[in-house]
C-alpha cells in the first residue's frame, strides 16, 4: 500500500467540507491509540473537528492494533505524523513500560514527528514509562493525569451509581478529579503544535473532593439519592469479583485504590492552565452536563 493510499483510507471525517477534503489528502494522520476509549475518543473527535486526519489504534479498529501483539505495531505506525500514546489497560500492569519503550522506538524509526503520552499521577510504573519516553529519540509531551471524572460515568463506577449504593475502600482521602474533555483538549493541542514539545503537564481538576463529595455532586446533579459507604479492601475485592469483573481487572482496580489513593495526589496541578490558558472544568460542571445525557438515570 502506498503512503498516499494509506492516508486516504485513514480519513475519519464523517462529512468533510471541500477544504477539509483537500487538507486530509495532503496531511498524514495522527495515530490515536486507545482511540475508542474515554480519553482517546475525545482526542480523535477534537482532531477530526480541526480537519486533522485520524487513525484509531485499538483491537476493534481496522487494521487491528494490540499492545499484546507486537506484530500489529509497525503497520499502524506507517505514515503517521504523531502519536497519542495511551497504553491499555493501564500503565501499572507488568510489562507496560517496556512495551511503551519499544513502541516509541519503533515510532521514531518510522519517522513519527512527536508523541504525547497519557500518564497517571502518583504511579511509580507510569513514571517509569514517562522516563523512557523522555529519553526516546523524538519530541514528546507528557500529560500526567489525576483520577478521571469519567470513571463515574463511563467505567466500573457507573453500575453502583445506578443502583444507588457506592462502596469503596476510601474514606477522607481527597482527589482532584480531572475531566477527560480537558485531557483531550490538551493532548490534541500537543499533537499538532510544537509549542508543547518537552512539556510535562500535570492535569487535575480545580478542586479536591473526597469520593463521597463526588458521589453527592452526582446525586445532586441527577436528582436521586446515592449512598456512599467506606468498606475494607478485602470487601471491595470480593465485591468486584462477585460483580463479574475479570480477575485481571479486579487486581488492577484493587491495586490502584490501595496505592494511588493514599493522599499522595491530594494537591492541585496546573497543567490545564499552562497548556490552554484557562482553568480546568469543575467536577460540578462535569456532573451537571453528564446528568443531562441521562446516563445516571436509575434502572428501576
Ligand atoms: N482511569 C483513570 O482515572 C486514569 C488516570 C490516569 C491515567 N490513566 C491511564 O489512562 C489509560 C487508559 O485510558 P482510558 O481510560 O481513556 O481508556 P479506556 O476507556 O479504558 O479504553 C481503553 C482503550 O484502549 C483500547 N485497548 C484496550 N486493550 C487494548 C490492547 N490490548 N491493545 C490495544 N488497545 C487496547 C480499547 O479499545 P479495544 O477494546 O477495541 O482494544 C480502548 O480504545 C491507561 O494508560 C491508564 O494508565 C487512567
Amino acid at each position: 500500500m502506498t503512503h498516499t493510499t494509506r492516508i486516504q483510507s485513514d480519513e475519519t471525517l464523517a462529512n468533510p467540507t471541500a477544504s477539509q477534503r483537500m487538507t486530509t489528502r495532503q496531511r498524514p494522520p495522527v495515530l490515536v491509540l486507545g482511540g475508542t476509549g474515554k480519553v482517546g475518543r475525545r482526542v480523535a473527535d477534537r482532531l477530526a473537528a480541526r480537519g486533522v486526519p485520524v487513525r484509531i489504534g485499538a483491537r476493534s479498529a481496522a487494521p487491528t492494533f494490540d499492545w499484546n501483539n507486537p506484530a500489529t505495531w509497525s503497520g499502524i505506525l506507517d505514515g503517521a505524523q504523531s502519536v497519542f500514546l495511551c497504553y491499555a489497560p493501564d500503565l501499572a500492569v507488568p510489562g507496560a513500560s517496556q512495551a511503551v519503550q519499544e513502541f516509541t522506538e519503533q515510532a521514531a524509526a518510522a519517522g513519527v514527528a512527536r508523541v504525547v503520552l497519557l500518564s497517571g499521577r502518583g504511579e511509580e510504573e507510569a513514571e517509569a514509562a514517562e522516563r523512557l519516553v523522555r529519553h526516546a529519540p523524538l519530541p514528546w509531551t507528557i500529560v500526567r493525569c489525576s483520577w478521571f471524572a469519567q470513571n463515574f460515568s463511563e467505567s466500573f463506577l457507573l453500575d453502583p451509581i445506578l443502583v444507588g449504593q457506592v462502596a469503596l475502600p476510601v474514606d477522607t482521602v481527597t482527589e482532584p478529579f480531572v475531566d477527560c474533555d480537558d485531557i483531550a483538549e490538551v493532548a490534541a493541542e500537543a499533537l499538532v503544535d510544537d509549542r508543547h514539545a518537552g512539556q510535562l503537564y500535570e492535569l487535575t481538576g480545580p478542586r479536591l473532593l473526597t469520593f463521597d463529595d463526588a458521589i453527592q455532586e452526582i446525586a445532586r446533579a441527577s436528582a436521586r439519592p446515592i449512598r456512599f459507604t467506606t468498606i475494607t479492601p478485602e470487601e471491595f475485592t470480593a465485591g468486584l469479583t462477585a460483580a463479574g469483573l475479570h480477575q485481571d481487572e479486579v487486581s488492577l482496580v484493587s491495586y490502584l485504590f490501595s496505592t494511588v489513593l493514599d493522599g499522595r495526589n491530594s494537591s492541585l496541578g496546573h497543567g490545564v492552565e499552562r497548556a490552554l490558558g484557562r482553568p480546568p472544568r469543575d467536577f460540578a460542571d462535569y456532573a451537571r452536563e453528564t446528568a443531562k445525557t441521562g446516563i445516571w438515570s436509575s434502572r428501576d
